[in-house]
């Protein structure tokens, strides 16, 4: 659903999407969560969650970077913490298994069915992810999204994550375009005001109807669903 319209956009020529949360449901994990905390699943996931991004920005804003770790590892760390913060005892089988859960999560139902209405179009498609090759790969797989993305960017070559200008840069590195040609699509909308900074253009998909930043700069678009992308490249924008 469009509520912010920009007076003139050119049509973009690709479209990059963040992995966590946008194309895949992080929250997903709660169920399995549930499972293992009975009645502190969804407090778990959501705390693993933010802790998780926490630690993306302490390790890319504290000594140039000395103490970056891939994302895997930061995700991991996450899960230990919340599980201690909420004093939820983390056995070696219950981190297996939530970890494992985290490399295979669910995807959103209308992903496929985008990214082919995308490459239809001729439209390059891709990931801008603080995911590490190796999780991204699995991820994809697993939701079945091979050979519907031109690009999978990893901010791993750089070493820092969203929302260090670097990581953002990548996009523009992978595909040859200017950001102003590119739209960024994702959830969070810390990323999708962030990527607008960056100078792309930008549909934020606040799938759980949440207010957007308080900073005085709003993404291009604002969806519901990542089929939103599409009125993007509709005649009558
Ligand atoms: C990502 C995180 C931010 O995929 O969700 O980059």
């Amino acid at each position: 659903m469009e509520k912010s319209r920009p007076p003139r956009l050119s049509v973009p020529r690709a479209v990059l999407f963040d992995a966590y949360g946008t194309l895949f449901d992080v929250y997903s994990v709660g169920l399995l969560a549930e499972q293992l905390f009975p009645t502190q699943g969804q407090a778990l996931a959501a705390l693993w969650r933010d802790k998780q991004i926490e630690y993306t920005r302490l390790v890319t804003t504290s000594n140039d970077g000395a103490h970056y770790q891939p994302f895997w590892d930061l995700t991991q760390a996450g899960l230990r913490y919340a599980c201690k913060r909420l004093k939820l005892e983390l056995t070696p089988e219950a981190e297996q298994r939530l970890m494992n859960q985290y490399r295979h999560l669910s995807a959103f139902p209308e992903n496929r069915e985008v990214l082919q209405a995308l490459r239809q179009r001729g439209i390059v498609t891709g990931i801008l992810s603080n995911g590490d090759p190796q999780m991204l790969g699995i991820a994809i797989r697993s939701a079945g999204l091979d050979g519907l993305l031109d690009h999978v960017i990893s901010v791993d070559s750089v070493r820092k994550y969203k929302t260090h200008p670097a990581a953002y840069a990548l996009g523009e590195q992978a595909t040859g375009l200017r950001a102003s040609d590119i739209v960024f699509v994702s959830s969070n909308s810390w990323d999708a005001l962030a990527a607008t900074w960056f100078g792309y253009q930008t549909l934020w998909v606040n799938r759980y109807q949440l207010p957007f930043e308080e900073l005085q700069t709003q993404p291009s678009r604002i969806g519901q669903t990542l089929t939103d992308v599409l009125a993007f490249f509709q005649n009558d924008r």
